[in-house]
């Protein structure tokens, strides 16, 4: 049985991705900050038949991150793949020169340092995995083709600084696949409900990658299983 170990897993876009891959034989770690709805998460997928397990991470906590990495490890000897998927859009975050720079750090803190510090502690389990490989749900918003539009400049740099962290672990972890990820505009509770796609469209790329695409796409930024521009 393959391990997978997703973070923000309690809702959205993450819990779609836990219950897909978890009726693909996958043993699922659903990564949560809050330990209720973790929990919950965990326990709606079981009920199903899939095998899920809670594992407590907060990703802008570098003492939780490293905690995490600890207990995964008394649960299981190594990890196939995981998605950097926890992700956040800061309140405020509405033009380039009105933004603070706490509100700037606070985003790039969860959303690019967290993909990043979760890499750094689960390399050692990761690289015990046959075909390694790292997801980081990255966002259109992040891609430099086309110039920004001006939305949530925190959260677009944030993506943009995430898709670099992919380029450099791809080449820093040569036996792995690293990959960013666009899920496209999903309903939930970031994307709201007026936007395009479900929670299954959105997770699609991600759970095809994870069940095992091509490890020679690493490196790229990929949309709707093809890749698109940085
Ligand atoms: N929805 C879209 O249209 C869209 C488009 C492009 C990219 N994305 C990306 O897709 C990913 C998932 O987004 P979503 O739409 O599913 O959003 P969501 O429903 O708001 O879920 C975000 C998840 O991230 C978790 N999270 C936030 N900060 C965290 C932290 N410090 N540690 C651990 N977990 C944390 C949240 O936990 P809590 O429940 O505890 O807050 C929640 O589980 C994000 O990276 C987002 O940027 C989304």
């Amino acid at each position: 049985m393959k391990n997978v170990l997703i973070t923000g897993a309690n809702k959205g876009i993450g819990y779609e991705v836990a219950r897909q891959l978890a009726g693909k034989e996958f043993h699922v770690f659903i990564g949560a900050r809050n330990q209720d709805a973790g929990r919950k998460a965990a326990d709606e997928i079981a009920k199903k038949g899939g095998k899920a397990t809670f594992l407590k991470i907060d990703v802008a906590e570098n003492a939780s991150v490293t905690a995490a990495a600890r207990k995964f490890a008394k649960a299981a000897d190594h990890l196939d793949v995981l998605v950097n998927n926890a992700g956040i859009i800061v309140d405020g975050d509405n033009g380039i020169l009105e933004i603070s720079d706490e509100l700037l750090r606070k985003t790039l803190e969860t959303n690019t340092l967290g993909a990043l510090r979760v890499t750094r502690a689960f390399v050692p389990l990761l690289r015990k995995s046959k075909a390694p490989r790292v997801i980081n749900v990255s966002s259109g918003g992040g891609q430099l083709t086309g110039g920004a539009d001006g939305w949530s400049p925190a959260y677009c740099i944030s993506k943009t600084a995430l898709n670099g962290v992919t380029s450099q672990l791809a080449t820093a972890l040569p036996k792995f696949a690293v990959n960013s990820v666009c899920p496209g505009w999903v309903r939930t509770d970031m994307g709201g409900q007026g936007a395009t796609r479900s929670v299954e469209e959105g997770a699609d790329t991600i759970v095809w990658l994870a069940a095992g695409a091509s490890q020679k796409l690493t490196g790229k930024f990929l949309r709707d299983r093809k890749e698109i521009p940085w």
